[in-house]
């Protein structure tokens, strides 16, 4: 059976300094939001999209995916976790669901396959990578207040999976609280569900910072020859 999954595009990417939101950026004459969609839709698991977006985004009707029927566009929120409720909240029948940010286009079969296989058992997960350098906490001054113990640190990735219903209402309820919520397994582990770590590819990276688009287009470039 196939699922479906949430996919936030609504941000307007800030920190890329770029003439446009960084899921409209080209690589390889594709849209990074393109690369991401493709890369999920292709997975024979992976049912209809719920792609959330700016209310006035002018650069998604463009697209040669514009129409396609195995996506459903929904509008996006203020905050990442407004736009993945408004995405959750046109699903009308699944068990458990996905989530994958857009501007991750280089995610892996192998890493949804991993993932997809916590259905099977009592709860959902994440995509992860441990950390590998010494971490520090900063003291706000440019100093190092503290080293924090790497052993058991990692990267929260996407995609995230849960069941359905439990991460509707986990996350309806952090944001009704007035929580900062940059995942969705945050706000499930605020509502005291377990959230399982599934260890991914580290090159599922999240395009961020300029430098970022290069780095993907390596990995993309390398995986097509
Ligand atoms: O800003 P950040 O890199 O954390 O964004 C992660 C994802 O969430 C991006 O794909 C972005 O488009 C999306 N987002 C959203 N709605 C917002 C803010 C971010 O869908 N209001």
């Amino acid at each position: 059976h196939k699922f479906p999954v949430v996919v936030p595009a609504a941000g307007v990417g800030k920190r890329m300094q770029a003439d446009r939101p960084k899921q409209y950026l080209h690589l390889h004459g594709k849209t990074l939001l393109e690369h991401t969609l493709h890369a999920l839709h292709a997975h024979p698991r992976i049912g209809q999209i719920y792609l959330a977006l700016h209310p006035q985004d002018p650069y998604f009707g463009h697209l040669p995916i514009a129409d396609a029927d195995w996506l459903t566009r929904v509008d996006g929120g203020l905050e990442r976790a407004d736009s993945v409720l408004a995405g959750l909240n046109q699903i009308m029948d699944a068990d458990w669901v996905l989530v994958h940010d857009a501007a991750r286009p280089c995610l892996r079969h192998q890493d949804i396959d991993a993932l997809l296989s916590l259905a099977d058992g009592q709860h959902g997960g994440i995509l992860a990578c441990p950390v590998r350098d010494s971490m520090k906490r900063g003291n706000g001054a440019g100093l190092v207040a503290t080293s924090v113990c790497r052993d058991d640190l990692w990267h929260a990735l996407t995609p995230q999976f849960f069941p359905l219903p439990a991460l509707r209402e986990a996350l309806q309820h952090a944001l009704t609280e007035g929580h900062t919520i940059t995942d969705e397994a945050s706000a499930m582990e605020l509502a005291s569900h377990p959230v399982a770590l599934v260890e991914g590819s580290p090159d599922n990276i999240k395009i961020t910072h300029p430098q970022d688009l290069a780095l993907a287009e390596l990995y993309l470039t390398e995986r097509s020859k």
